[in-house]
Formats: C-alpha cells, sequence, structure tokens
C-alpha cells in the first residue's frame, strides 16, 4: 500500500512553529507516584520531534492522558511525560500550566527554533473530545500565522477529536514519520501481504472484534481465534460454556463467520481443548476440557495444550502474522501459557509478524520478545480500526500528496 498523504518531509519547517500532535498517553504506575511503566509510545514519537528540531523548527506538542472528561486531574498531569522526554532527548521540555490558556499562549509566542514545548493534558478540555471548533482553532493560533499541524499519534487516529481532526480546517496539516510507518507496514501486510496470511484474533469479546474478523476474511488465509471470545463460538456450535464469557446476541453473527469462512476458503481455527477454572482468580484450581465440555460451574481462562500446538503450527509455516488480542487471562499467570506461547512461536517464525497494540503489545513486551517481533504497534483501537478497513479521521485530515 502506497502512502498517499504528506509528510513533515514535503514541508519546510525551517523556522516555523510546529503544532505536533502526539500520542503520549502512556501507562502509569497504579500508587499515584508518576512513574511511566512503558515509555514505548514517547520514543516512538523521538524520530519526528528530532526531525523537527535538526531541522530548526519550534515544537509545540501536545496529547492527551487517560479519560479526564473535561476535568483538572492533577494524577493526569503530562508533567511525568515531559521530564522522560527531556531524558530522551537529552534538552529541556517547558511544560505549560494549560492548554490554550495564557501560560501557553506565551511560552508558545517566545518559542524559539530547535525548542520544544509540551502543552497540559489536551482532555483536562472538554472542547478536546467534542472536537470543538474554537479549542481546535485556539490551539492551531498558538503556532501562529505560518504554522503547520504535524500528526504523529497514530495511537488516537480513530478519534475525531479537535488536536486529531478539527485542527486541520485551521492549519496545513500533515504526517510524522511514526504515522508513516505504521500505515506502511500495517497497510502493506494487508494489501500485499507475503502469504500464508495468517491473524490471530483474540480478547474478550466478538462484538469488539466483528470488524476486523469480518474484513481479514476477505484477506487472510487462516484466521485463528482465541480468548474469550471463543467461547461465543463454541456455545453458537452448540458447545457448553458453563460460566465461560458469552455473548448470546453474538452466536448468530459467530455462526455466519463460520460459514463466510467456509465459502472464502479461510481456514478458520478454533480452540480444540480448553483450561478451565472453577472460578475468575489467579488462584483458581484449573483442568483441561475438550472445547465445548465445560462443565457447569466452570469456566474457560485459556486456550488447552492441543490447542497450542495447532495455533503454533499455523504460526510456524506463515510469511505474514497478525496478532491483535490475547489467548487467555494473561494477567494470571495459571492463566498466561496459551499466550506466551503464541508470542513464543511469533518470536520464532520466519513470517513477518505484526502485534496490534494494546494487550497483545503488552504481552510480548512482558515476555521479552518485543525484539523479535517485525513491527509491533503504538495503536490499540487504531490498528483495530485500520485492519477493520475504516477510514481514520486522524489520517483523513491529513493533506494528500
Ligand atoms: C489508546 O491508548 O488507545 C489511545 O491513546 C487512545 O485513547 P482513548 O481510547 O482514550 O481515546
Amino acid at each position: 500500500m502506497e502512502y498517499n498523504k504528506k509528510s513533515v518531509k514535503d514541508v519546510d519547517v525551517n523556522g516555523k512553529k510546529i503544532l505536533l500532535r502526539c500520542d503520549f498517553n502512556v501507562p502509569m504506575a497504579k500508587d499515584g507516584s508518576g512513574v511511566i511503566t512503558d515509555d514505548k509510545r514517547i520514543r516512538a514519537a523521538l524520530p519526528t520531534i528530532q526531525y523537527l528540531l535538526e531541522n530548526n523548527a519550534a515544537v509545540i506538542a501536545c496529547s492527551h492522558m487517560g479519560k479526564p472528561k473535561g476535568e483538572w486531574k492533577p494524577e493526569l498531569s503530562m508533567a511525568p511525560v515531559a521530564a522522560r522526554l527531556s531524558e530522551l532527548l537529552g534538552k529541556e521540555v517547558i511544560l505549560a500550566k494549560d492548554i490554550v490558556g495564557e501560560d501557553a499562549k506565551a511560552k508558545a509566542a517566545a518559542l524559539q527554533p530547535g525548542q520544544i514545548l509540551l502543552l497540559e493534558n489536551l482532555r483536562y478540555d472538554a472542547g478536546e473530545t467534542k472536537n470543538n471548533p474554537d479549542f481546535a482553532k485556539a490551539l492551531a493560533d498558538l503556532a501562529g500565522e505560518d504554522g503547520i499541524y504535524v500528526s504523529d499519534a497514530f495511537g488516537t487516529v480513530h478519534r475525531a477529536h479537535a488536536s486529531t481532526a478539527g485542527v486541520a480546517a485551521y492549519l496545513p496539516a500533515v504526517s510524522g514519520f511514526l504515522i508513516q510507518k505504521e500505515l506502511d507496514v500495517i497497510g502493506g501486510a494487508l494489501a500485499a501481504p507475503k502469504r500464508p496470511l495468517v491473524a490471530i484474533l483474540g480478547g474478550s469479546k466478538v462484538s469488539s472484534k466483528i470488524g476486523v474478523i469480518n474484513n481479514l476474511l476477505e484477506i487472510a488465509d487462516t484466521i485463528i481465534i482465541g480468548g474469550g471470545m471463543a467461547y461465543t463460538f463454541s456455545a453458537a456450535q452448540g458447545g457448553k460454556v458453563g460460566n465461560s464469557l458469552l455473548e448470546e446476541d453474538w452466536k448468530e453473527y459467530s455462526l455466519e463467520m463460520i460459514q463466510k469462512a467456509k465459502d472464502k476458503g479461510v481456514k478458520l481455527l478454533l480452540p480444540v481443548d480448553t483450561v478451565i477454572a472453577d472460578k475468575f482468580a489467579p488462584d483458581a484450581n484449573s483442568d483441561v476440557v475438550t472445547a465445548g465440555e465445560i462443565p457447569d460451574g466452570w469456566e474457560g481462562l485459556d486456550i488447552g495444550p492441543k490447542t497450542v500446538e495447532l495455533y503454533c503450527n499455523a504460526v510456524a509455516d506463515a510469511g505474514t502474522v497478525i496478532w491483535n488480542g490475547p489467548m487467555g487471562v494473561f494477567e494470571f499467570e495459571k492463566f498466561a501459557v496459551g499466550t506466551k506461547a503464541v508470542a513464543e512461536a511469533l518470536s520464532k517464525t520466519d513470517a513477518i509478524t505484526i502485534i496490534g497494540g494494546g494487550d497483545s503489545a503488552a504481552a510480548v513486551q512482558q515476555l521479552g520478545y518485543a525484539d523479535k517481533m517485525t513491527h509491533i504497534s503504538t495503536g490499540g483501537g487504531a490498528s483495530l480500526e485500520f485492519m477493520e478497513g475504516k477510514v481514520l479521521p486522524g489520517i483523513a485530515c491529513l493533506q494528500d500528496k
């Protein structure tokens, strides 16, 4: 797939003020200490930031953090990000005390080429998620008359918010290197994959993966289903699923997908056995049963050993593997075996391996296989919507080449 949007390289940034939207929505320690537990998204923004600074631009960076819903929540301040970014860049990152208020305006006006300013959490202002035009205009105004908007927030391109889409009405809008890379790699794997293309889809709900299953059935050679959503497929075919996660309303749809796979000649692999637990807890008693034979009072929390073998074999022969969603409740050590095995199989295959953001990216990272993968996306929801073939507002608003 050819990326047809303008990038920072297609505009003259010399001496200009750049409003740079990043996705610095990073995981923080739960104890409120302000410690960033994974700085991957900050690192992923560095190539664009460095390019802009080296090319004599003044960078006004901005991002959301969490979901403060228009409230000023100090625990969601961008201060820890400013500190980490400063360490990584080896230079000062000026932090504004507000977003488009007096402090941000004064600091943006005084900003010199080669300097970087970070605005406070965009979602402290309710206008951000509402895509309020006045808020978008106020953001654009920080960059001044000949300012440029650069979006590099791949993780947020599926949101039509003021800073991800609205602002493009007021400034020339181009992408940074991260967006370009994400779209090149994921888009390339979907448009012209090295075959066989194997898609591994896990996670708890069929309802949140419908679009992606449906779209990948048009493209993939094999689709592997794991995680909680497998029980809806099992129940739809008459299996007993005990207390497992079940979406009654999606049984019909699951059957349609099974039929569509047959019609299209796509191999659809479902679990053949299941690790069950007597409660949803890390210390639950466990057992292994044939899929569709889960006794009452028990629930499936992971794929079983035969399924692990089946899925790992499918991955071993693949040309390209796209993985989105864990195979079981990997947060509980006892039920992380399936997810770990798949991650390990991916780390050993010669296939191009693309990991959707969110849980699967976290699993691969936790297990230490991150540098064995071809690409780990920085976008969870964004990569999923891209794989669904949806129009992404944060991309659509950028200037075409
Ligand atoms: C993410 O973490 O997936 C992105 O930063 C988007 O966040 P959101 O789901 O709160 O819009």
